[in-house]
C-alpha cells in the first residue's frame, strides 16, 4: 500500500528554518517564517503569558477532557476584542476552540463542504497553506490576482471581476488585515464596495483573522470585518492567536460562525463540534488555558494589549525605515509604508533571493515575502545594502 504514495517535497516556508539554522555565518538574518522578534532577534514568551500560565500551573487541578469545543472562556472571552462588546452581543455568533489558525481554516472548510459549498476564491499571491487546505477539503479553489508584485498595488479590477464571475453560494477568502504575504489591506471604501457585490451575488465570506492588532490596531483591524458582518447575514471567521499572543507551537485559534437565527447558528455549531472531533476530537488545552487566564483579567488584559502595540510599533519603525532608506538597486522600499503587518512581498527574482542567501546570508520564502520583523536596528542597514547589491 505505501508504496503507490508519491514523494512529496517539505513545505518550502517550514525548510527555511531548517536552512536557517544549519547556516553558522554570525551575521545571518531570517526573514522566514512568520514569527515576531523584538529588536534583538528574539521571540520571547509574553509577560502576560508567562503570569498566565504560572497561574494555570498553580491552580490546574485536573486534566480531564473538555469536549470538541475546547475552552469556551477564550473562545467567548476572545469576542469582545475582536468585535467590540456591543456587536459580539447584538450578533448572532458562536465558535469553537481551534488547534491554530490553520485549525480554523481547516474546519471552516469542513463545514462550508458540508453545507454544499464547492468553490472557494482566493486572492493570490496568499498563504501558502490556503489552497492545499481547500483542496483537501474537496474544493475546487480558484484564484485572482490580489496585488501587483512590480508595482506593489492591490489588483482592484481583478478581485472585483472574480467577484462577479462567482456563483450563488462561492465561497470568497478573505484576510482581515495584515495580508499575508503582500501586507496590502483594502480600504473602507474597498471593503463596502467588495461588501456589496458580495451581498449582491449572494458570496459567502471566510475571514481569515491571523495577525489582529498587528497592523494599525484592534479597533482598527477588525473594521472590514465589520464591514462583512454588518452587510452579509452569515460569515465564518478563522481567528488565530499564535502571533497576537506568541503562542505559535501551542496552537492556539477559535473558529467562529455567523448566522441568521438561533436554529441555523445552533445546526451549525453542532456541525463544527462533530467535524472537529473527526478531525482532531479537541484541541490542546494548555495555549487556551493561558489565554482565557488573560482575558478574565483586566490586568492581564492590558499587559497583553501592551505588549502587542510595542510589536506593532516596532513593525511599523521598520516599514519607515525602509521606506526611507528610498529604492535599493531595482527595489523601492516606499510603499511598504503604507502596508501592514508582518509581511510584504519584494519584487525579487528566484536568483536575486538565492543570491541573498548565498552570499549575504539573508533568507527569506522564494515568493519573495520578507518577515518584517526579523528586521532589527542591527541589521536593517546591512539588508538594504544587500538588496542592493543583488538587484543593482
Ligand atoms: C507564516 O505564514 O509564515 C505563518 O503563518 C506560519 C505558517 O504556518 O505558515
Amino acid at each position: 500500500m505505501l508504496e503507490k504514495l508519491a514523494p512529496q517535497k517539505p513545505d518550502a516556508l517550514l525548510a527555511l528554518i531548517k536552512l536557517y539554522a544549519a547556516d553558522d555565518r554570525a551575521d545571518k538574518i531570517d526573514l522566514g517564517v512568520g514569527v515576531y522578534r523584538d529588536n534583538q532577534g528574539n521571540t520571547p514568551v509574553f509577560k502576560a503569558i508567562k503570569a498566565a500560565e504560572q497561574r494555570l500551573f498553580d491552580t490546574q487541578d485536573s486534566k480531564s477532557y473538555l469536549g470538541p469545543e475546547g475552552d469556551m472562556g477564550m473562545v467567548c472571552g476572545l469576542l469582545g476584542h475582536i468585535l467590540g462588546e456591543d456587536l459580539a452581543k447584538d450578533l448572532t455568533i458562536d465558535g469553537l476552540q481551534t488547534p491554530g489558525g490553520t485549525g480554523a481554516v481547516r474546519l471552516a472548510a469542513d463545514t462550508l463542504y458540508a453545507a454544499g459549498a464547492r468553490r472557494i476564491w482566493l486572492g493570490t499571491p496568499s498563504w501558502p497553506n490556503h489552497a492545499p487546505i481547500f483542496t483537501a477539503s474537496q474544493f475546487e479553489v480558484l484564484t485572482y490576482r490580489h496585488m501587483d508584485v512590480a508595482t506593489q498595488s492591490l489588483d482592484m479590477e481583478a478581485l472585483l471581476s472574480s467577484l462577479y464571475k462567482a456563483e450563488d453560494g462561492d465561497v470568497v477568502l478573505l484576510h482581515g488585515c495584515c495580508h499575508n504575504p503582500t501586507g496590502v489591506d483594502y480600504t473602507a471604501e474597498q471593503w463596502a464596495h467588495i461588501v456589496e457585490i458580495m451581498a449582491e451575488k449572494r458570496l459567502f465570506p471566510l475571514v481569515d483573522f491571523a495577525y489582529h492588532g498587528l497592523g494599525q490596531g484592534f479597533e482598527e483591524d477588525s473594521a472590514g470585518l465589520k464591514t462583512v458582518l454588518a452587510r452579509l447575514p452569515q460569515a465564518m471567521i478563522a481567528y488565530s492567536c499564535d502571533k497576537n499572543f506568541g503562542m505559535y507551537r501551542d496552537r492556539v485559534g477559535a473558529l467562529y460562525a455567523v448566522a441568521q437565527d438561533d436554529a441555523v447558528m445552533a445546526t451549525t455549531k453542532s456541525n463544527m463540534a462533530a467535524l472537529a472531533r473527526a478531525n482532531w476530537s479537541m484541541p490542546p488545552d494548555h495555549g487556551g488555558a493561558a489565554v482565557r487566564i488573560i482575558l478574565d483579567d483586566a490586568e492581564l488584559t492590558q499587559m497583553w494589549r501592551d505588549e502587542v502595540a510595542e510589536m506593532r510599533s516596532r513593525m511599523r519603525w521598520v516599514r519607515d525605515t525602509l521606506a526611507a532608506a528610498g529604492t535599493a538597486g531595482s527595489v523601492d522600499f516606499a510603499p511598504l509604508a503604507t502596508q501592514n503587518g508582518m509581511f510584504s512581498m519584494l519584487p525579487l527574482s528566484p536568483e536575486q533571493i538565492q543570491a541573498l542567501r548565498d552570499d549575504h546570508a539573508i533568507y527569506m520564502a522564494g515568493s519573495g515575502r520578507i518577515n518584517i520583523a526579523g528586521l532589527t536596528e542591527g541589521n536593517i542597514g546591512k539588508f538594504i545594502e544587500a538588496v542592493a547589491a543583488v538587484s543593482g
